[in-house]
């Protein structure tokens, strides 16, 4: 037996073991299970579970137990309360408010642990522990990134709840606005709340946060091996709108000698912003171009908007509609919006035949070498007629560099209509086999579709090579489709800080490929700004630069000699990490773990590092401390338990503490931790340019353990066996350093050939063979 319906108060509760860790609760709504479906959890793998639990039924409560989770739900008031097997109360119902409706909403409320932090939900401006906080599900063109506005562009209705005894997760599967009061109501409980829909939630146990990632994307799923190039850096702007500017700009970054690996086509490369066509004026030869880019080491990657063009002319905008494609409202009209191209159709990406549609769409593109596309504005965003005229009139006459800021809500449901009134209309229909949905249900899912449709538009066309896909929007399980950038950021110090605590929580929601806008997107850049938000963005497993309309440029050279070498110093440093950040995308393909890490997750029983989270780890061994306000030269930083090297002098210190260190302006903080593995790849100007037999190791005293993955970058070979795992590691045994060498996997005959171990300051070769190895 792995599921089991009781009647609790005047509603059924469905609970459902998915694994012995992993437990669904799903109530009935007015004596029904509405919703008999899940929009993004993979059915298929969880249906049948088959895990053994044991049931008791007593006078007042019924008790369901696993290898590690004990389940008391009172009949009386049908409380549900969690114990682990060291009979620790894990999670429990606030009182009698498991479950509670109110017309259509429905609310749950849970008792919050002392020392509880919440950490996760996506996509958040704002601190790292969201307890006290309220935060929106609602995807939303969100222009404005000052801490603690609310929503962005992202849903994940997920978070982790950590405490010193036992984590744990919880993902709300309900895809309508919803919101989760952690405490800001009354310090003793949570609650979250959907407009609409069942009252459907997973709860994860963990023994550690990482082990409640490996169960949440076990569940919505993980990313697969991203194409090695992606890993370089992404040099965009809106827009290199014509051949010439993309030539030169190719060519200034060969001159200078500086790696780069992606150029991106922002809207002006359209005809008139009409999505899948291409302006021959600006770009009279498209496909020579991309091969030119291409011999020079490049690939191209092009924005595509989901809202389509009204114009009886343009093949895309007759033949969906004339297959009926596109959102209708519910009195059976086509809805029609405003985005860059003025009056816009919108395609119901939920049905099947639209997702093949649009995906077919890409062949076209990807038959002239374009290599990645870059999916936007598909929260989906959608202008009134007045705002649509005001951009123009701001960003092509008056040449604005940011949009004005509208005023702040001044309540709670003020904020509601205020991102509501920024997209489709909610009572737009979509359809799914003979299923009617109102956009209600669907927004939060819009952006998700788009990149599942881009997905397999991309399989099919090139069955051989692994996309790469870029997103604005998406909702829990955006990770199996894409990479994700946090959208319009500002060039402001703020902003720098903000993503260094937003990155961590998009990356706890479990979605590793993430990034965001490198020099800030509104507004001019300035030169200190710039080269602190290089060192950074190194470590933004996506690494992009990338500006608005009318600011100043912004590539590595436009600020100056001193920042340029700043800049591609830290660039080449990139370069040389491929093989480690590649690595560490293995782990989140198989675990769900991501790259940026904060320090919980590499400390999971330290309570004091929860207040560190303007640091991060860098996978297990590179501690990242940014420098965030200007003219800062030094900073302090706090170094978990364990011994610590500094990056640049290899000076140790004892962690547990918090050291101040010096920050010069071409010197982001960095510490390796005690037993650290790091492989890296001489620099080159673009990834594949020079056949990479050697690897570096550098080894740091201690002992410590990485598991090293190559394969051949591109194709889906890897899922047939073509890949090498090996597993490094480094003892100390008396008072001399090793290095043992064993091939978990081999598979691939093109990787690495020897190695040259960097051992404090000490060179040593080695053949790539199993064994042991001294190396001081
Ligand atoms: C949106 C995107 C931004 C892009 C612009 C023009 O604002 O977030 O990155 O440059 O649209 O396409």
């Amino acid at each position: 037996m792995d599921e089991k319906v009781l009647r609790v108060k005047d509603e059924l509760l469905k609970i459902h073991f998915i694994t012995p860790k992993i437990v669904n609760f799903h109530y009935s709504k007015y004596g029904k299970f509405d919703k008999n479906y899940s929009l993004c959890v993979d059915y298929e793998k969880i249906k049948d579970s088959g895990v053994r639990v044991t049931y008791e039924e007593g006078e007042n409560y019924y008790r369901l137990s696993t290898d590690y989770l004990e389940i008391i739900v009172s009949k009386e008031l049908g409380k549900v309360s969690i114990y682990d097997k060291g009979k620790n109360l894990i999670l429990s119902d606030y009182e009698d408010k498991g479950y509670v409706k109110e017309g259509k909403k429905i609310y749950t409320y849970k008792k919050i642990r002392h020392e509880e932090a919440f950490l996760g939900f996506g996509e958040r401006l704002g601190p790292l522990n969201k307890r006290g906080h309220v935060l929106i599900n609602w995807n939303t063109d969100e222009s404005d990134h000052s801490v603690g506005n609310d929503p962005l562009y992202q849903s994940h209705p997920f978070f982790i709840a950590w405490h010193p005894t036992a984590s744990y997760g919880l993902f709300f599967d309900n895809t309508f606005l919803s919101y989760f009061d952690m405490g800001k109501e009354d310090k003793d409980y949570y609650y979250f709340c959907a407009e609409d829909g069942d009252l459907d939630y997973y709860f994860i146990y963990g023994s550690s946060p990482k082990d409640v990632i490996e169960g949440y994307t076990y569940l919505t799923g993980r990313y697969y091996m991203p194409p090695l190039w992606s890993l370089g850096l992404h040099q965009s702007r809106w827009s290199y709108d014509s051949e010439i500017k993309l030539y030169n700009l190719a060519k200034e970054f060969r001159k200078r000698n500086i790696p780069c690996d992606a150029l991106y086509l922002d809207i002006d490369y359209m005809r008139g912003y009409r999505v899948f066509t291409i302006n021959k004026k600006r770009f009279p030869h498209f496909e020579k171009m991309v091969k030119d880019l291409k011999n020079l080491g490049f690939k191209l990657v092009v924005i595509i908007d989901p809202g389509v063009k009204w114009d009886r002319k343009y093949e895309i905008f007759k033949e969906g509609l004339s297959k009926d494609f596109f959102c209708r409202m519910e009195n059976g009209k086509v809805f029609t919006g405003y985005v860059w191209p003025g009056k816009s159709v919108f395609p119901d990406f939920l049905r099947k035949e639209v997702r093949n549609f649009w995906g077919e769409k890409l062949r076209e593109f990807i038959n002239m070498g374009v290599s990645g596309f870059w999916n936007d504005m598909n929260e989906p965003s959608v202008f009134s007629r007045i705002e649509y005229w005001a951009m123009k009139i701001l960003f092509h006459i008056l040449k604005f560099k940011e949009p004005p800021k509208l005023p702040k809500p001044k309540n709670f449901e003020e904020k509601i209509k205020q991102i509501k009134r920024k997209t489709v209309h909610e009572k737009v229909i979509h359809k799914e086999d003979d299923k009617i949905f109102y956009h209600s249900e669907i927004h939060n899912l819009y952006g998700l579709l788009m990149n599942q449709a881009t997905f397999e538009g991309f399989l099919k066309a090139n069955p051989h090579e692994r996309p790469f896909i870029l997103t604005r929007s998406g909702f829990s399980g955006i990770q199996k489709y894409s990479a994700v950038w946090c959208g319009d950021n500002k060039s402001s110090w703020e902003n720098l800080f903000s993503s260094i605590i937003t990155l961590q929580n998009l990356s706890i929601s479990g979605v590793p490929f993430i990034g965001e806008d490198v020099g800030g997107f509104w507004g001019d850049c300035e030169r200190e700004l710039f080269v602190r938000w290089m060192e950074l963005g190194i470590f933004y497993p996506f690494f992009r630069i990338h500006t608005a309309k009318n600011t100043r440029n912004q590539e590595p050279w436009s600020f100056g000699d001193e920042a340029e070498k700043i800049a591609k110093d830290f660039i080449s440093l990139r370069y040389r990490l491929i093989p480690y950040i590649y690595s560490l995308f293995y782990e989140a393909k198989e675990k769900g773990i991501p790259l940026i890490r904060s320090l919980i997750l590499e400390f999971p029983n330290s309570k004091e590092v929860l207040s560190y989270e303007d640091e991060f780890m860098f996978g297990p061994f590179i501690l990242v401390a940014p420098v965030y306000e200007k003219e800062k030269r030094e900073r302090k930083v706090y170094l978990p338990e364990g011994f610590w090297y500094d990056f640049y002098t290899g000076k140790r210190y004892r962690g547990g503490t918090l050291v101040k260190v010096n920050a010069p302006l071409n010197k982001i903080p960095l510490f390796l931790r005690e037993g650290a593995i790091i492989p890296m790849w001489n620099t080159q100007s673009y990834v594949g340019e020079k056949k990479q037999e050697m690897l570096n190791l550098e080894v740091y005293p201690g002992d410590g353990k990485f598991l090293y993955y190559e394969d051949d970058g591109i194709s889906w070979d890897y899922e047939k066996g073509m890949y090498n795992l090996i597993e490094f590691s480094t003892f100390k045994k008396e008072e001399k350093q090793f290095l043992r060498i064993r091939f978990i996997h081999k598979g691939y005959k093109d990787g690495t050939k020897s190695l040259k171990v960097h051992y404090c300051k000490k060179e040593k070769k080695l053949e790539l063979m199993e064994g042991e190895f001294e190396i001081n």
